[in-house]
């Protein structure tokens, strides 16, 4: 639910767990030509999967709004249509941060503007061929990805052990969003979009194979452009295989929540939020600090 106060209160029966959503707007992650090229770790593949991840988030976060909005005139519950304004809002607010930071990426001579106009033909297509109901069904799936993102990267504190401060604190920024927000392209397809069970989950399937499909193509095509050979990208792939799916592995965690999401009764609210999630609310709200509320979530991760 949208929160018009300071109060932070989230719903927690013990079944259903959410926190409130807040828009923060204008952040300042200090993003600028001196973050290095190579910003996880001084390590290039995993640098580049991360960008290649990032690079299709402002596209993709504007198809989810398009997704979401397409059912706004039959929303009747007006705490939901608040929900559907603050989702949308925080999403165009991560799509500035990650516009910036794509700038960079172009200043580096990586090929920004051909991967954006490749991915545009991808959501194009989805648009125009696909139903409004299988669109939300698959922004509702995508959004249930980026809401793994707290989880993945910042419950435990060696996963961004070497990663830039600034980018570190923007992808804490917008994971913090993406999970305050969860439920609300869920509950327009289920309760408004009227999706059923076997959508949602083709859905969630062919948007797992379409995230994996576009993530590693984006990634290879930005380590090509910085003149690695196509043998040199396939040892770097097998290499980091342990670091990506591997026990402690960055997508591992990924695996069980996908699985829930294919259960019959799953809603998102059902998975417990991070637990360090308070502490980065606490200290953003405290200080307007985004790179202090990082600070803070980190020191209280296992
Ligand atoms: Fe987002
Ligand atoms: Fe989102």
């Amino acid at each position: 639910m949208y929160r018009t106060d300071s109060n932070y209160a989230p719903l927690n029966d013990g079944k259903h767990f959410q926190p409130d959503m807040d828009v923060r707007e204008k952040l300042d992650f200090g993003l600028d030509e001196t973050i290095p090229k190579y910003w996880l770790d001084g390590n290039p593949f995993r640098t580049r999967l991360m960008d290649a991840m990032q690079v299709t988030f402002p596209d993709g976060e504007r198809y989810f709004i398009t997704a979401v909005r397409a059912f706004r005139d039959q929303i009747e519950d007006p705490t939901q249509l608040e929900d559907v304004k603050a989702f949308t809002r925080q999403e165009a607010q991560h799509g500035i941060a990650h516009t910036k930071f794509n700038n960079l990426l172009k200043k580096q001579g990586m090929p920004i503007d051909e991967i954006l106009s490749e991915h545009k033909e991808i959501i194009d297509k989805y648009l125009n061929e696909y139903s409004p109901e299988y669109n939300v069904a698959l922004t509702a799936a995508f959004e249930h990805f980026t809401a793994l993102m707290a989880e993945a990267f910042f419950s435990k504190k060696y996963v961004s052990e070497g990663f830039d401060h600034r980018m570190k604190t923007m992808f804490a920024w917008h994971a913090i969003e993406e999970m305050e927000h969860r439920s609300v392209a869920f509950d327009v397809m289920q309760k408004v979009a009227k999706v059923g069970y076997f959508m949602r989950v083709w859905a969630v399937i062919y948007g797992t194979y379409e995230t994996m499909r576009i993530m590693f193509t984006n990634g290879d095509k930005l380590l090509k452009a910085d003149g690695f050979s196509k043998w040199e990208r396939r040892k770097m792939f097998i290499k980091n295989l342990p670091w990506m799916y591997g026990r402690k592995g960055v997508f591992s965690s990924f695996t069980k929540p996908l699985f829930a999401y294919l259960k019959p009764g799953f809603h998102p609210e059902k998975i417990p939020v991070v637990h360090n999630y308070p502490a980065w609310v606490e200290e953003y709200n405290k200080s307007g600090d985004p790179a202090k509320a990082c600070d803070a979530l980190l020191a209280a991760a296992h």
